[in-house]
Protein backbone atom coordinates (compact mmCIF):
# COMPACT_ATOMS: atom_id res chain seq x y z
CA UNK A 1 0.00 0.00 0.00
CA UNK A 2 0.59 3.65 -0.64
CA UNK A 3 -0.14 6.42 1.08
CA UNK A 4 -0.90 9.33 -0.62
CA UNK A 5 -2.48 11.70 2.34
CA UNK A 6 -3.69 11.64 5.11
CA UNK A 7 -5.84 14.43 6.82
CA UNK A 8 -7.38 14.95 10.02
CA UNK A 9 -11.35 15.48 9.74
CA UNK A 10 -13.15 15.73 12.84
CA UNK A 11 -13.40 14.68 16.78
CA UNK A 12 -16.94 13.54 17.52
CA UNK A 13 -18.41 13.23 21.12
CA UNK A 14 -20.57 10.75 20.03
CA UNK A 15 -21.07 7.98 17.29
CA UNK A 16 -23.77 9.87 15.75
CA UNK A 17 -22.07 12.95 14.95
CA UNK A 18 -19.36 10.89 13.32
CA UNK A 19 -18.60 11.88 9.83
CA UNK A 20 -20.84 10.14 6.65
CA UNK A 21 -20.25 6.03 7.18
CA UNK A 22 -19.61 5.92 3.49
CA UNK A 23 -15.80 4.19 3.56
CA UNK A 24 -14.02 1.53 5.37
CA UNK A 25 -13.12 2.49 8.98
CA UNK A 26 -10.12 1.43 11.04
CA UNK A 27 -10.92 2.57 14.74
CA UNK A 28 -7.88 2.53 17.11
CA UNK A 29 -8.14 1.40 20.92
CA UNK A 30 -5.76 0.50 23.86
CA UNK A 31 -5.15 1.61 27.26
CA UNK A 32 -4.38 5.24 28.32
CA UNK A 33 -0.46 5.58 26.81
CA UNK A 34 0.08 2.55 24.88
CA UNK A 35 1.06 4.24 21.62
CA UNK A 36 -2.37 4.78 19.61
CA UNK A 37 -1.28 7.50 18.44
CA UNK A 38 1.93 7.23 17.73
CA UNK A 39 0.82 4.06 15.73
CA UNK A 40 -1.31 6.09 13.50
CA UNK A 41 1.23 8.56 13.13
CA UNK A 42 3.39 5.94 12.18
CA UNK A 43 1.19 3.81 9.25
CA UNK A 44 0.07 6.61 7.83
CA UNK A 45 3.89 8.33 7.96
CA UNK A 46 2.69 11.48 9.16
CA UNK A 47 5.10 12.57 12.19
CA UNK A 48 2.34 14.94 13.80
CA UNK A 49 -1.16 13.83 12.65
CA UNK A 50 -2.71 12.25 15.28
CA UNK A 51 -1.68 14.25 18.89
CA UNK A 52 0.59 12.21 21.42
CA UNK A 53 1.89 12.86 24.70
CA UNK A 54 3.33 11.40 27.64
CA UNK A 55 0.29 12.42 29.99
CA UNK A 56 -2.30 9.99 29.62
CA UNK A 57 -5.56 10.52 28.97
CA UNK A 58 -5.25 13.18 26.39
CA UNK A 59 -8.00 11.53 23.85
CA UNK A 60 -11.27 12.30 24.84
CA UNK A 61 -13.15 12.25 21.39
CA UNK A 62 -13.97 9.79 19.01
CA UNK A 63 -11.02 11.22 16.23
CA UNK A 64 -11.17 10.73 12.38
CA UNK A 65 -9.06 11.03 10.09
CA UNK A 66 -8.86 10.56 6.22
CA UNK A 67 -6.76 8.42 4.36
CA UNK A 68 -5.64 8.11 0.34
CA UNK A 69 -3.85 5.00 -0.65
CA UNK A 70 -3.44 3.02 -3.93
CA UNK A 71 -2.68 -0.40 -3.73
CA UNK A 72 0.09 -2.35 -5.76
CA UNK A 73 -2.99 -2.73 -8.99
CA UNK A 74 -2.63 1.35 -8.82
CA UNK A 75 -6.57 0.97 -7.29
CA UNK A 76 -7.42 4.20 -4.90
CA UNK A 77 -8.58 4.03 -1.54
CA UNK A 78 -10.53 6.31 0.80
CA UNK A 79 -10.86 5.32 3.88
CA UNK A 80 -11.14 6.29 7.75
CA UNK A 81 -8.42 5.62 10.24
CA UNK A 82 -10.08 6.57 14.08
CA UNK A 83 -8.10 7.67 17.16
CA UNK A 84 -10.19 6.33 20.52
CA UNK A 85 -9.66 7.04 23.67
CA UNK A 86 -7.86 5.16 26.10
CA UNK A 87 -9.34 2.84 28.84
CA UNK A 88 -8.24 2.07 31.98
CA UNK A 89 -6.99 5.79 32.93
CA UNK A 90 -6.83 5.62 36.56
CA UNK A 91 -7.62 9.45 37.02
CA UNK A 92 -10.36 9.63 35.12
CA UNK A 93 -13.66 10.07 37.62
CA UNK A 94 -16.62 7.38 37.83
CA UNK A 95 -18.59 9.84 35.71
CA UNK A 96 -15.92 10.48 33.08
CA UNK A 97 -15.42 6.67 32.96
CA UNK A 98 -19.19 5.82 32.36
CA UNK A 99 -19.28 8.21 29.94
CA UNK A 100 -16.41 7.15 28.34
CA UNK A 101 -17.71 3.38 28.25
CA UNK A 102 -21.57 4.95 27.29
CA UNK A 103 -19.39 6.38 24.11
CA UNK A 104 -17.14 3.51 22.98
CA UNK A 105 -20.11 1.15 23.46
CA UNK A 106 -22.86 2.93 20.96
CA UNK A 107 -19.84 3.86 18.19
CA UNK A 108 -18.17 0.18 18.31
CA UNK A 109 -21.79 -1.50 18.21
CA UNK A 110 -23.66 0.94 15.83
CA UNK A 111 -20.76 1.91 13.54
CA UNK A 112 -21.88 0.78 9.98
CA UNK A 113 -18.72 0.85 8.46
CA UNK A 114 -16.40 0.02 11.02
CA UNK A 115 -14.36 -2.87 9.58
CA UNK A 116 -12.19 -3.82 12.24
CA UNK A 117 -11.04 -2.90 15.74
CA UNK A 118 -7.55 -2.57 16.76
CA UNK A 119 -6.75 -3.19 19.89
CA UNK A 120 -3.58 -1.83 20.77
CA UNK A 121 -1.44 -3.80 23.68
CA UNK A 122 1.97 -3.08 25.35
CA UNK A 123 4.43 -5.56 24.35
CA UNK A 124 6.88 -5.22 27.40
CA UNK A 125 3.97 -6.79 29.93
CA UNK A 126 2.48 -9.83 30.53
CA UNK A 127 -1.73 -9.67 29.90
CA UNK A 128 -3.11 -7.19 32.00
CA UNK A 129 -6.99 -7.51 33.43
CA UNK A 130 -8.64 -4.32 31.87
CA UNK A 131 -7.02 -5.47 27.94
CA UNK A 132 -8.51 -9.16 28.29
CA UNK A 133 -11.72 -7.90 29.63
CA UNK A 134 -11.87 -5.68 26.87
CA UNK A 135 -11.44 -7.91 23.88
CA UNK A 136 -13.56 -10.27 25.53
CA UNK A 137 -16.33 -7.45 25.61
CA UNK A 138 -15.96 -6.74 21.92
CA UNK A 139 -16.25 -10.88 21.42
CA UNK A 140 -19.22 -10.77 23.19
CA UNK A 141 -20.37 -8.21 21.17
CA UNK A 142 -19.27 -9.96 17.85
CA UNK A 143 -17.23 -6.83 17.03
CA UNK A 144 -14.40 -7.62 14.49
CA UNK A 145 -10.76 -7.13 15.67
CA UNK A 146 -7.01 -7.68 15.79
CA UNK A 147 -4.11 -6.93 17.78
CA UNK A 148 -1.48 -4.72 17.77
CA UNK A 149 1.14 -5.20 20.09
CA UNK A 150 3.11 -2.02 20.74
CA UNK A 151 6.70 -0.42 22.10
CA UNK A 152 8.21 -3.66 20.63
CA UNK A 153 11.45 -1.60 20.16
CA UNK A 154 11.54 -1.67 24.11
CA UNK A 155 11.96 -4.93 25.04
CA UNK A 156 13.94 -7.88 23.66
CA UNK A 157 12.61 -9.84 20.86
CA UNK A 158 12.14 -12.85 23.10
CA UNK A 159 9.87 -11.06 26.18
CA UNK A 160 7.79 -9.84 23.42
CA UNK A 161 7.12 -13.09 21.91
CA UNK A 162 6.93 -14.48 25.68
CA UNK A 163 3.95 -12.02 26.42
CA UNK A 164 2.29 -12.36 23.27
CA UNK A 165 2.30 -15.73 23.65
CA UNK A 166 0.63 -15.61 27.49
CA UNK A 167 -1.89 -13.37 26.07
CA UNK A 168 -3.13 -16.24 22.91
CA UNK A 169 -2.68 -18.63 24.97
CA UNK A 170 -5.04 -16.60 28.11
CA UNK A 171 -7.46 -16.31 24.76
CA UNK A 172 -7.20 -20.01 23.80
CA UNK A 173 -8.55 -21.09 27.24
CA UNK A 174 -12.41 -19.65 26.30
CA UNK A 175 -12.36 -18.74 22.57
CA UNK A 176 -11.97 -21.09 19.11
CA UNK A 177 -10.56 -18.51 17.00
CA UNK A 178 -7.44 -16.47 17.76
CA UNK A 179 -7.46 -12.61 16.14
CA UNK A 180 -4.85 -11.66 13.76
CA UNK A 181 -1.63 -10.47 15.79
CA UNK A 182 0.69 -7.96 14.67
CA UNK A 183 3.66 -6.79 16.69
CA UNK A 184 4.56 -3.21 15.90
CA UNK A 185 6.94 -0.33 16.99
CA UNK A 186 6.43 3.42 15.85
CA UNK A 187 9.60 4.27 16.51
CA UNK A 188 11.31 1.69 14.79
CA UNK A 189 8.39 1.24 11.82
CA UNK A 190 8.37 -2.45 12.80
CA UNK A 191 5.04 -4.21 11.65
CA UNK A 192 3.93 -1.06 9.30
CA UNK A 193 3.99 -2.82 6.11
CA UNK A 194 1.59 -5.64 8.10
CA UNK A 195 -0.80 -3.61 9.36
CA UNK A 196 -1.23 -1.55 6.02
CA UNK A 197 -1.56 -5.10 3.89
CA UNK A 198 -3.94 -5.96 5.75
CA UNK A 199 -5.80 -2.72 6.06
CA UNK A 200 -5.64 -2.77 2.21
CA UNK A 201 -6.99 -6.20 1.68
CA UNK A 202 -10.18 -5.18 3.77
CA UNK A 203 -10.71 -2.10 2.00
CA UNK A 204 -10.69 -4.51 -1.31
CA UNK A 205 -12.95 -6.88 0.66
CA UNK A 206 -15.26 -4.07 1.25
CA UNK A 207 -15.57 -2.77 -2.38
CA UNK A 208 -16.16 -6.20 -3.78
CA UNK A 209 -19.12 -6.50 -0.93
CA UNK A 210 -20.42 -3.25 -2.30
CA UNK A 211 -20.99 -3.10 1.45
CA UNK A 212 -20.01 0.82 1.61
CA UNK A 213 -18.45 2.89 -1.04
P1 LIG B 1 -3.49 8.47 25.05
O1 LIG B 1 -4.13 9.09 23.83
O2 LIG B 1 -3.07 9.53 26.04
O3 LIG B 1 -4.30 7.40 25.67
O4 LIG B 1 -2.10 7.80 24.61
P2 LIG B 1 -1.77 6.98 23.28
O5 LIG B 1 -2.20 5.58 23.40
O6 LIG B 1 -2.23 7.73 22.07
O7 LIG B 1 -0.17 6.97 23.32
P3 LIG B 1 0.86 7.92 22.57
O8 LIG B 1 0.95 7.58 21.13
O9 LIG B 1 0.59 9.33 22.93
O10 LIG B 1 2.23 7.41 23.24
C1 LIG B 1 2.47 7.46 24.63
C2 LIG B 1 3.96 7.49 24.90
O11 LIG B 1 4.60 6.28 24.46
C3 LIG B 1 4.68 8.63 24.17
O12 LIG B 1 5.69 9.14 25.02
C4 LIG B 1 5.28 7.94 22.95
O13 LIG B 1 6.43 8.59 22.46
C5 LIG B 1 5.62 6.55 23.50
N1 LIG B 1 5.57 5.52 22.44
C6 LIG B 1 4.51 5.20 21.67
N2 LIG B 1 4.79 4.20 20.80
C7 LIG B 1 6.09 3.88 21.03
C8 LIG B 1 6.98 2.90 20.44
O14 LIG B 1 6.65 2.12 19.54
N3 LIG B 1 8.25 2.87 20.95
C9 LIG B 1 8.67 3.69 21.95
N4 LIG B 1 9.90 3.55 22.39
N5 LIG B 1 7.86 4.61 22.52
C10 LIG B 1 6.58 4.71 22.07
MG1 LIG C 1 -3.59 9.36 21.91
Amino acid sequence: MIIHSAKYLISSPSFDKCPPADKPEYAFIGRSNVGKSSLINMLTGQISLAKTSATPGKTQLINHFIVESSTSQKNKQQWYVVDLPGYGYAKRSQTDRRRWEQMIENYLRKRPNLLQVMVLIDSRHVPQKNDLEFVNQLDKWEVPFSLIFTKADKEKPGVVTRNVQIFLDTLKVTWQFLPQVFITSAQKKTGREDVLLFIEQNNLRAAENEMIG
